[in-house]
């Protein structure tokens, strides 16, 4: 199977996980973009979304589906979203399309993280992929040589502009042996926005696209899935809702 074919199949399992009559947070990227495409199958069923990005905004808007203002949303069930990396405790680097900022606000809203990506992108040790980090413009040159002295290499990216009208330095060299010290960290240097370590707040499931069919990986376990079977939405379950919502 091409790479293609398998976030393709990981974008339809995702559609098991979202909730019939609810609004659903959406990722960004080519894998985010598979999944817009067979949300749009079944439109009809969900109240609509919530965007992480203005492209991927367009796309829903595009296939007819209501977009949501994340402020106008209390209560967002489940958020779909790619990566660059993910590790076997279900933590990522993610802002390989420059949208890690809004995508971390829009995680920290779900109740659930929904990872979808194929199998090149698990890792056993996250930071092949240079970190993103978002960056207030006027703070360039001192987020630069703070990255420098924790002993990373940041490379400003060329030509980019977040849509929050900011840069991102992709930030090489590190051994990230403990993503969660290493993310708060970062946090910490004045004028970083937010960086593209998702381990305080990692996914609670991947979708996992492999030449075997779309595994489903937690952090302490792995379940095979229909991998190409129909996709269909969840039927809203008044338990799972109800545990979901905080509800006994
Ligand atoms: C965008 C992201 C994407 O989820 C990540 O870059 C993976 O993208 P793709 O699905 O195209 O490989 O974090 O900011």
């Amino acid at each position: 199977m091409t790479q293609d074919e398998l976030k393709k199949a990981v974008a339809r399992a995702a559609i098991a996980q979202v909730i019939e009559g609810e609004i659903v947070g959406v990722g960004t990227g080519s894998t985010a973009n598979c999944f817009i495409d067979e949300l749009a199958r079944i439109r009809d069923r969900i109240r609509g979304a919530v965007a992480s990005s203005e492209a991927t905004r367009k796309r829903l808007e595009g296939h007819g589906i209501v977009v949501f203002e994340l402020n106008d949303v209390a209560y967002l069930p489940v958020y779909v979203d790619g990566a660059d990396e993910i590790n076997t405790a279900m933590q990522m680097i993610k802002g390989g399309g420059g949208a890690l900022t809004r995508e971390k606000i829009v995680a920290a809203v779900a109740q659930k993280f929904v990872c979808i990506a194929d199998a090149s992108k698990l890792v056993p040790v996250l930071g092949a992929f240079p970190l993103p980090v978002e960056v207030i413009p006027m703070a360039l040159g001192h987020v630069r040589r703070e990255l420098a002295r924790i002993g990373g290499k940041p490379q400003l990216r060329e030509g980019f502009v977040t849509d929050n009208g900011n840069l991102i330095l992709d930030l090489g060299g590190l051994v990230m042996a403990d993503p969660v010290e290493l993310e708060s960290r970062i946090n910490q240097i004045v004028g970083v926005v937010s960086n593209g370590l998702f381990a305080r707040r990692p996914a609670d499931i991947c979708l996992l696209g492999t030449a075997a069919g779309v595994k489903m990986l937690t952090a302490d376990r792995t379940v095979e899935t229909e991998a190409h079977g129909p996709a269909a939405v969840q039927p809203p379950s008044s338990s799972a809702t109800s545990q979901a919502r905080g509800g006994t």
